[in-house]
Parts: structure tokens; C-alpha cells; sequence
């Protein structure tokens, strides 16, 4: 059994960087979008369902990603990413059953291996997530769920401890204080699967990326039908062989650059992503005056005309995703009249909000509600990234906001935004990436 501190194996510290914007700019052009993160991460679990080499492609180069490569090399898996072609072959040959609290901290994520390795080896051992910012984040409906499976489940020292002599497959109802749970459904999918059985999950995720996760275990022999709607049957087999997948596109990075050109009144065309995946986000748009075109694979957004009020209420999949609320404050900020948010997957995801008062947009928040009555104009100045979409929320807002702002700490921004600079700057913004003085 191998050391649990992993020593030499905890990965490098991000070097803190911030980014400085110049804003003003409207910004025109075309910008392609990459994988999936949120697909890629319960798929790179998933690969550990069988012994075979699994090559998975249209991989982002993100933090994330080389954070659960580091956990997946850390329990055994031989893993090869080729960061620049966006590939990643995995072999999980021999696998230990035990992810760390050292990694496990780093990429809540990680929790997606409780259900594989569950699976594959009847026996595991896998670190609670722990606190996050954006709000509590129990994982209570996953261990509901392989209990439901026939697991025996200890929590102890801060492990979550997992056994069983078989899974079989039974009915399980995943829904929780705030609805469907997304990697709950993904752990309890990865563990059905090689259940004795039939396994009926219901009020399951219908997210794109559980789809896209059942789309590559359908391809690695397993029996899932109905994935995308909230009842799911999955057939246990013996076992799963390898595949190769390509991943969905991101549709919260699509979603980020169309708010992008309202916000800055510009004209972008976004290829790559898959556009019935963003149906509230452009629902909401239009609600608030901005044109939104697609045509042939490609949706074009275009601002400028004066936008009107709107009110965005964030819902599990196909409802509006709370991981564009924050970039959706930014559009409010400077959208006339009064606008409301009411956040009901994280009641508490507005970190955001007191930096954006800092560039001078008009907030109020009452418990879950954030109340935004439009500003004429922002300014430029020092801000702090608190979490991922909270960073893209406030680089959003710097784009639109007259003079420099300073977006520090985009290490965040960097997990879940493949080159956001280096695309942001190929559509006309003044986007800096340089080093924090200090790490304050
Ligand atoms: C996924 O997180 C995404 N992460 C999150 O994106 C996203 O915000 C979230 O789904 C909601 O859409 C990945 O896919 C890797 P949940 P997940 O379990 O699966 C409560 C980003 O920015 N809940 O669907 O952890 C929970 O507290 C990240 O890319 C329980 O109560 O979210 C929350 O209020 C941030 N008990 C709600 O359900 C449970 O056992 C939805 O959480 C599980 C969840």
C-alpha cells in the first residue's frame, strides 16, 4: 500500500498572476471554444472503470485536468497528455483504491472516483472534498446513492470509507435539498454500471455533461439508456473495456464569451459550441435586447442596442446554469432599470457582487437575491478572483468598465478557462497576464 501523504507527487503551487485590462473595447471576431472541463473531469474518473487504454481527445488544457491527472498517476493509472493536441490516454491497469486528502483538497472533482473505484475494486478509501466558497457542498446524495447500490459507507477521519462484497442494481432517487445532483448522478451512474442488475436512477442529472459521460461508458460496453432526461436505466455488466471519446464543447466558456459581446456591445462568432446546450443563457439575452444568431454550427452575439431589464433564476440543466450567474451580474451592472438574480443551487454564490461595487456597479443582496439596478459606466480598479466563475464575472466586468482594472488571483480563472487572455486579446481586448507584485 502506498504512502497516503504523497510527498514529492503534490503538484507545483500556481504562480499568483493577475490579469490587466484595459476596458472600453467592443469586442469582434470569432473565438473557438474547448472541451468541456465539467465533462472531461467524471469522464478521466470513469476511465478507471476498466483495465484498458482509453484515449480521450478535445481535452482543455486546464488546471483541473492536470489536477485529476494527477490523481488518476497518483492511484496507478499511466496516463499520457498531450497538452497542445488536447489528448489523454489513460491505463488503469493496477489501481490503489485510496485518493488523498493532499489532492482530493485541491479538486473537489476528485469525488467522481468514489463511484469507479467502488466498482473495480469493491474497496476505497476517498477523501471528503471539504469547504468550498461558492457555498456547502455536502455529498450526501452520493453516499445515499451507492448505499442504495449495496455499499457499506464509514466516514472517518475525514475519508469517505466504501465496501462492498457486490453492487447491485435498484431503484435510486437522486434528488436532493436543491434538486438533481450533477456528479452525484455521475458517481452513482460510474458505479451502476458494473452492478449485478438493473439500476433505475431517478431525478438524475440531465446535464450535457452526465450525457456526454454516458455517451463514453455506452462506448466502454456499458448498458445506460436515458441519459439527459432525469430517469436513467442502467444493465450492470462484468465489466468494461477501453474507448475513445472526443469531449462536448464547454458550453459555460461559449456561454462566457456571448455575454462578453453584449457586455462590451461588440459582434462575436462563437464556433465550436453546441448550441442547444445554451438555450436559457440565450433565452435571457434576448429577454434583456441582444441579438443572438445561429446559423450553420456557428452562434453569433451582437450588443449594442440598449438592453432592457431582466431577471435570471439559476435551475439545474435545462434550467439557467448558476455557473453563468456571475458573468450575468456583470451584464446587469451596466443594463438599465432594475434586474434581479435569485441564486437557488448555491443561495450564497455572490462573492462576486462586492468586487463589482468596487468598479462601481449599483448592488444590493438579500439572502439569496441579488438586486442590480444598472450604472451608466464602471471603473477600472483592483479586484479579487474568489472562485471560477466569480473571476470570469469580473473579467467581464473589467472589459466593459472604463479604464484598468486588475483581476488578481486568476488562478482560479485558469482551472476552468483554456488561454481566456490570449482569446480575448485575438477579439480586440487589452488583456494583460503579468505576476502579482505580492501575493496579498
Ligand atoms: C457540478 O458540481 C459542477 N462541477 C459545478 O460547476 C456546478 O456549479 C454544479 O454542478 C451545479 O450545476 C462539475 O461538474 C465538476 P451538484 P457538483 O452536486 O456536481 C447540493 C464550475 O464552476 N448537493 O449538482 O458538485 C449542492 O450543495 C463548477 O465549473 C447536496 O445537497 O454540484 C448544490 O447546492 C462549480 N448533496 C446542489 O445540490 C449532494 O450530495 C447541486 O450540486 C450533492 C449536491
Amino acid at each position: 500500500m502506498r504512502q497516503e501523504q504523497g510527498g514529492s507527487r503534490s503538484y507545483k503551487e500556481a504562480v499568483m498572476e493577475k490579469l490587466i485590462i484595459s476596458g472600453g473595447t467592443a469586442l469582434r471576431g470569432t473565438v473557438h471554444i474547448s472541451g468541456s472541463k465539467n465533462a472531461c473531469l467524471p469522464i478521466l474518473a470513469a476511465t478507471v472503470l476498466t483495465p484498458d487504454k482509453c484515449t480521450i481527445r478535445n481535452v482543455p488544457d486546464l488546471a483541473d485536468v492536470r489536477a485529476m491527472c494527477a490523481i488518476l498517476k497518483w492511484i496507478g493509472v499511466q496516463v499520457k497528455h498531450d497538452r497542445k493536441a488536447g489528448v489523454i490516454e489513460t491505463k488503469a491497469e493496477n489501481v490503489v483504491g485510496v485518493a488523498p486528502y493532499d489532492l482530493v483538497r485541491k479538486m473537489r472533482a476528485s469525488v467522481c472516483l468514489l463511484g469507479p473505484l467502488l466498482a473495480r475494486l469493491r474497496s476505497c478509501k476517498v477523501s471528503m472534498p471539504g469547504g468550498c466558497i461558492i457555498g456547502n457542498r455536502p455529498i450526501d446524495q452520493h453516499i445515499k446513492g451507492l448505499m442504495r447500490l449495496g455499499a457499506e459507507i464509514v466516514m472517518e477521519a475525514g475519508y469517505v470509507n466504501a465496501r462492498c462484497t457486490e453492487l447491485v442494481g435498484t431503484d435510486v432517487f437522486m434528488g436532493g435539498r436543491f434538486g438533481s445532483t450533477v456528479t452525484g448522478t455521475a458517481n452513482v451512474l460510474m458505479a451502476a454500471a458494473l452492478a449485478k442488475g438493473v439500476t433505475i436512477i431517478e431525478c438524475a442529472a440531465c446535464e450535457p455533461e452526465i450525457e456526454d459521460l454516458a455517451i463514453f461508458m455506452n462506448k466502454m460496453g456499458a448498458h445506460i439508456k436515458g441519459a439527459g432526461s432525469p430517469t436513467m436505466e442502467v444493465e450492470g455488466v462484468p465489466e468494461l473495456h477501453g474507448a475513445d471519446h472526443t469531449i462536448i464543447p464547454d458550453r459555460i466558456e461559449a456561454g462566457t464569451f456571448m455575454v462578453a459581446a453584449a457586455l462590451t456591445g461588440g459582434d462575436i462568432e462563437i464556433k465550436g459550441a453546441c448550441a442547444t446546450h445554451l438555450g436559457a443563457v440565450r433565452d435571457k439575452l434576448e429577454e434583456s435586447g441582444v441579438n443572438v444568431q445561429r446559423t450553420n454550427g456557428t452562434i453569433r452575439v451582437s450588443g449594442g442596442a440598449t438592453r432592457r431589464p431582466f431577471d435570471v433564476t439559476t435551475m439545474p440543466y435545462p434550467g439557467f446554469p448558476t455557473d453563468m450567474q456571475a458573468q450575468m451580474c456583470a451584464l446587469m451592472s451596466l443594463t438599465p432599470g432594475i434586474s434581479v438574480v435569485t441564486e437557488k443551487i448555491y443561495p450564497n454564490r455572490f462573492m462576486h457582487l462586492s468586487e463589482m461595487a468596487r468598479l462601481g456597479a449599483d448592488v444590493a443582496l438579500e439572502s439569496n437575491t441579488a438586486i442590480i439596478k444598472g450604472v451608466n459606466r464602471l471603473s477600472g480598479a483592483p479586484v479579487m478572483a474568489s472562485d471560477l466563475r466569480a473571476s470570469a464575472g469580473l473579467v467581464l466586468a473589467g472589459l466593459a468598465a472604463e479604464g484598468e482594472t486588475d483581476v488578481k488571483r486568476i488562478y482560479h480563472l485558469d482551472r476552468g478557462y483554456e488561454h481566456i487572455d490570449q482569446k480575448l486579446r485575438n477579439l480586440g481586448a487589452s488583456v494583460e497576464r503579468v505576476e502579482e507584485e505580492d501575493n496579498g
